[in-house]
C-alpha cells in the first residue's frame, strides 16, 4: 500500500458521494476513522444491488476484517449507533472486535434534539432566519462539549460519575427549556435510565481509540479517515452561519482522530460533477430552472439523511480551488459524472461577479456570498450512457475534456471517477 494515513474530504456542501468513495478504497484499507460529525452525516455504499445508509457508523464496515473508529471529535447518537449496529448482520464476522468508540466522543442526548429544534424555530422568525439543520442535536452537543459540560461514551459505563453530569445537565436545560421556549421539562429518572441501558450495550465497543489506531500504524497496517460533511459545511472555513458545528476540514482529523499531522501521507477531496446543497445558507450556482430539477432527477438528489430534495446547480470552481487550498488535496475523486450524460450542455462557474467586480477568491462570509453573481463557461456534453465505463479512455471524448478541465483548473489530478451509485460503477487512475 502507497499510503498509510490518508484522509477523504467532502470537497463542497457534503453529500459529495463519500460513502461510496470510501466503500470503493476501502478494500485495500485495515482502519476507517470518523472523526468529525455525527449522525447528520448519511454515506450511502450500494453494493450487490442492496442500499445502506451510514450515519455514524464508518463506511468501510461493509468490507470484514477492517477495524472501524468512532473518533473523540464524534458526537454520537447512542441510539442511533445502537440501530445501524443492530441492523448489520453481526456475523460471521462480529462487529464487536472491529469497532472502537472513542471513550472521549461526545454523546448526542435527547435534549440537544429538542434545544436543536426549538431553536431553528426561534431563528426561523426572527429576522435571521433558520440554518436548515438535520435535527440531530449536533449544534447544541457541541455547544456543551466546549462549555465543558458535555457527557461523553465513556461516562455512560460510570453510573455515579453519569448521575452527576446528567443531574448538572438537565438543571441547566431545564432552565433553558421552560424559561426561554416555555418548553416542557425533562424528567431525570427516564433519562437515565435509557443512558445506562446505551451504556450497557456500548461497553463492549468503548475505548482508547487514539491508542488503537497508533498500535495499527506501528503493525504496519493502513488508516483512512472519512470526512463527514464538506468543506463548505466547515464552522470555520465554510459560509458561516449556514454551517454545521465541527471541523469537516482535513485538519479536523488530527484533533477528531488524535494523529499528528506529519503522520498524513495523502488528502483525498471528494467533488461531484455538480453541485448540491441542503439546508439554508448562500448557493452561488444554485439553478432553479428545469436545469437543477432534472439533475435532482437524474441524480436522485434527496437527502440521505432527512430526504429533503437538494438544491442542484453546476459545478463551482472558485468554489472547489478554495477547497483545494484549505485542504491540500493531493487528489480529487470526481463522483456522479454519468448524471450529467444528455444534459444539452454542462456549464461550469469560473469566477463570481460583485458590485461589477470580478472575484475569484471565495468569500467565506454568508453576508458576502449572497451578493456574488456567477460567470459561467459552456462545455459540449455527451449523450452515451457511461455507466458502463471502467477505464477512462472508454469516456466519450466530452466527458474527458470535462475532466481534465478541472484537473487543469483545480492543480489536482483526478484518481477515481464515479459513473454510477453501485461498488462496481467506477473508474480508478492512478489511485
Ligand atoms: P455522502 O454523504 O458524501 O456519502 O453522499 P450521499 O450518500 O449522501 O449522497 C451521494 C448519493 O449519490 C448517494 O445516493 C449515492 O448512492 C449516489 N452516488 C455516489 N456516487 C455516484 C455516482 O458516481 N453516480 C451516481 N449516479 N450516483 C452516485
Ligand atoms: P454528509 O456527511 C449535507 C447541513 C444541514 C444544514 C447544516 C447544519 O452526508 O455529507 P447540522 O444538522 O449539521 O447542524 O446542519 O449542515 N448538513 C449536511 N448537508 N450532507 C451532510 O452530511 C450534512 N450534515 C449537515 O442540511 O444546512
Ligand atoms: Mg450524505
Amino acid at each position: 500500500m502507497k499510503h498509510a494515513v490518508q484522509a477523504l474530504i467532502g470537497a463542497q456542501w457534503g453529500d459529495e458521494g463519500k460513502g461510496r468513495v470510501v466503500d470503493a478504497l476501502a478494500k485495500e484499507i485495515d482502519v476507517i476513522v470518523r472523526y468529525q460529525g455525527g449522525a447528520n452525516a448519511g454515506h450511502t455504499v450500494i453494493v450487490e444491488g442492496k442500499k445502506y445508509v451510514f450515519h455514524l457508523l464508518p463506511s468501510g464496515i461493509l468490507y470484514p476484517n477492517r477495524l472501524c473508529v468512532i473518533g473523540n471529535g464524534v458526537v454520537m447518537d447512542p441510539g442511533q449507533l445502537i440501530k445501524e449496529i443492530e441492523e448489520l448482520d453481526p456475523s460471521p464476522d462480529s462487529i464487536g472486535t472491529r469497532l472502537v468508540v472513542s471513550n472521549a466522543a461526545h454523546v448526542v442526548m435527547p435534549y440537544h434534539k429538542k434545544l436543536d429544534f426549538l431553536s431553528e424555530m426561534s431563528r426561523q422568525k426572527s429576522s435571521y432566519g433558520a440554518i436548515g439543520t438535520t435535527g440531530r442535536g449536533i449544534g447544541p452537543c457541541y455547544v456543551d462539549k466546549y462549555n465543558r459540560m458535555g457527557i461523553r461514551a465513556e461516562d455512560l459505563t460510570e453510573p455515579e460519575l453519569l448521575e452527576r453530569k446528567l443531574r448538572m445537565n438537565i438543571e441547566e436545560k431545564n432552565t433553558v427549556l421552560e424559561k426561554l421556549y416555555g418548553a416542557e421539562a425533562l424528567k431525570f429518572d427516564e433519562l437515565y435510565e435509557e443512558a445506562l441501558e446505551w451504556g450497557c450495550f456500548l461497553k463492549p465497543f468503548i475505548g482508547d481509540s487514539s491508542a488503537e489506531i497508533d498500535e495499527a500504524l506501528r503493525d504496519g497496517r493502513n488508516v483512512l479517515f472519512e470526512g463527514a460533511q464538506g468543506t463548505l459545511l466547515d464552522v470555520d472555513h465554510g459560509t458561516y452561519p449556514y454551517v454545521t458545528s465541527s471541523n469537516c476540514v482535513a485538519g479536523g482529523c488530527c484533533t477528531g482522530g488524535a494523529l499528528g499531522p506529519a503522520r498524513f501521507d495523502r488528502v483525498i477531496g471528494v467533488v461531484k460533477a455538480y453541485c448540491t446543497r441542503v439546508g439554508e445558507g448562500p448557493f452561488p450556482t444554485e439553478d432553479l430552472s428545469s436545469v437543477g430539477e432534472t439533475l435532482r432527477r437524474n441524480g436522485a438528489e434527496f437527502g440521505a439523511t432527512t430526504g429533503r430534495p437538494r438544491r442542484c446547480g453546476w459545478l463551482d470552481m472558485v468554489a472547489l480551488k478554495y477547497s483545494v487550498m484549505v485542504n491540500g488535496f493531493d487528489s480529487l475523486a470526481l463522483t456522479k459524472l454519468d448524471v450529467l450524460s444528455g444534459m444539452d450542455e454542462i456549464k461550469v462557474c469560473v469566477s463570481y461577479e460583485m458590485d461589477g467586480y470580478s472575484v475569484t477568491r471565495f468569500p467565506t462570509s454568508a453576508h458576502l456570498m449572497e451578493n456574488v453573481t456567477p460567470v459561467y463557461e459552456t462545455f459540449a456534453s455527451w449523450k452515451e450512457d457511461i455507466s458502463g465505463c471502467r477505464e477512462f479512455g472508454a469516456l466519450p471524448q466530452a466527458a474527458r475534456d470535462y475532466i481534465q478541465y478541472i484537473e487543469k483548473t483545480s492543480g489536482v489530478g483526478i484518481g477515481l471517477i464515479g459513473v454510477g451509485p453501485g461498488r462496481e460503477d467506477t473508474i480508478f487512475r492512478d489511485f
